[in-house]
């Protein structure tokens, strides 16, 4: 008999495919979650579920579904399931790495070179009918050529962000808790320097570590003020990273010029100040999403749910312990 696995939510149809056949598959076709009432109804019996960052896989709905051998994220952060409660039960873990880097990185670009440059203010500007002629301080931002980038967490994503900052004569600095091997800083053409030299010499600090208890509210009030007035934040990780509330105060007080966010604290709320702020340039947690980059991200879940239920390693699996 095929194993069964819930498909939390709509994901793309070639990753329904590729489950066909494979799998007994229960489909929820639907762009809104599933509650978690539903989700643990649904779940009863299954071996596995592809699940999505708005889908909390935690321990009480572990505990209620014992069946479930394997869950599989649609997405590189994994920070919606408790994972040390399902390796605990022997439930394998996997996740998206990888094919979302590019995307991640170029919209992190994006959000560099549109609060430095002010393009959500400017456009808001223009359609409100208020470019009546050309000034020589008209919406003037910061440069994004040759000035310093600073980097947190400097993983595949990091680099990514990294090689494109060299495209832009970038100084590029990081700080990581793991610092690389001196070959691969030369490759890069990054330097290594402490959280404080980061935040007091970038021009523009972004954001890329993993949710975690040591990585929650990285960026706070103190960090805030050792940036540099003139400097933009940009955060396309996880909206817990930063203290919400302190950036919208900076941000409100001029303490640092601009920020570019991709992902908030409680979404997909966002803290009613930031709405407000001509200097916060905010965008839906849309890094990742291009169609060729999503459509591969629904296929590697899918992969990695066929062959957790196959008895084999899954090729991206986040506990690997499970199968000690
Ligand atoms: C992820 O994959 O973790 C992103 O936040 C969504 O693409």
């Amino acid at each position: 008999m095929l194993r069964s696995v819930l498909v939390s939510k709509h994901i793309y149809r070639e990753a329904i495919d590729c489950l066909a056949g494979r799998v007994a598959v229960d489909y929820n076709d639907s762009d809104e979650s599933l509650t978690c009432e539903q989700l643990r109804t649904r779940l009863g019996g299954k071996d596995g579920v592809i699940c999505q960052l708005t889908d909390r896989i935690d321990e009480p709905l572990l505990d209620a579904v014992p069946s479930v051998r394997v869950v599989s994220n649609v997405a590189v952060g994994f920070d919606n399931i408790d994972i040390s409660a399902a390796t605990e039960r022997g439930v394998i873990v996997t996740n998206t790495p990888g094919v979302l880097t590019d995307a991640t990185a170029d919209l992190t670009f994006a959000l560099i070179l549109g609060a430095g440059r002010r393009l959500g203010e400017s456009e808001r500007y223009l359609r409100a009918g208020r470019f009546k002629q050309w000034r020589i301080n008209l919406l003037t931002g910061w440069d994004v050529w040759g000035a310093t980038l600073g980097i947190f967490g400097m993983g595949r994503i990091g680099q990514a962000v990294a090689r494109r900052g060299r495209g832009f004569n970038m100084r590029v600095l990081y700080h990581d808790p793991f610092r690389l091997r001196e070959e691969a800083e030369e490759e890069l053409g990054i330097e290594y320097g402490s959280k404080e030299e980061v935040l007091t010499q970038a021009d523009f600090v972004t954001l890329h570590c993993a949710l975690a208890a040591e990585t929650r509210h990285l960026i706070g009030a103190a960090e805030l003020r050792a940036m540099k007035p003139t400097s933009v934040l940009v955060n396309t990780s996880r909206g817990p990273v930063v203290d919400e509330a302190a950036l919208a105060d900076a941000l409100e007080a001029g303490a640092i010029a601009a920020a570019g966010l991709d992902v908030f604290e409680k979404e997909p709320e966002v803290h009613p100040k930031l709405l407000q702020l001509e200097n916060a340039l905010i965008v839906p947690h849309i890094a990742s999403a291009t169609v060729a980059t999503r459509t591969r991200m629904c296929v590697m879940a899918a992969e990695n749910m066929v062959a957790g239920l196959a008895g084999d390693r899954p090729p991206n699996i986040v506990n690997p312990e499970v199968l000690d």
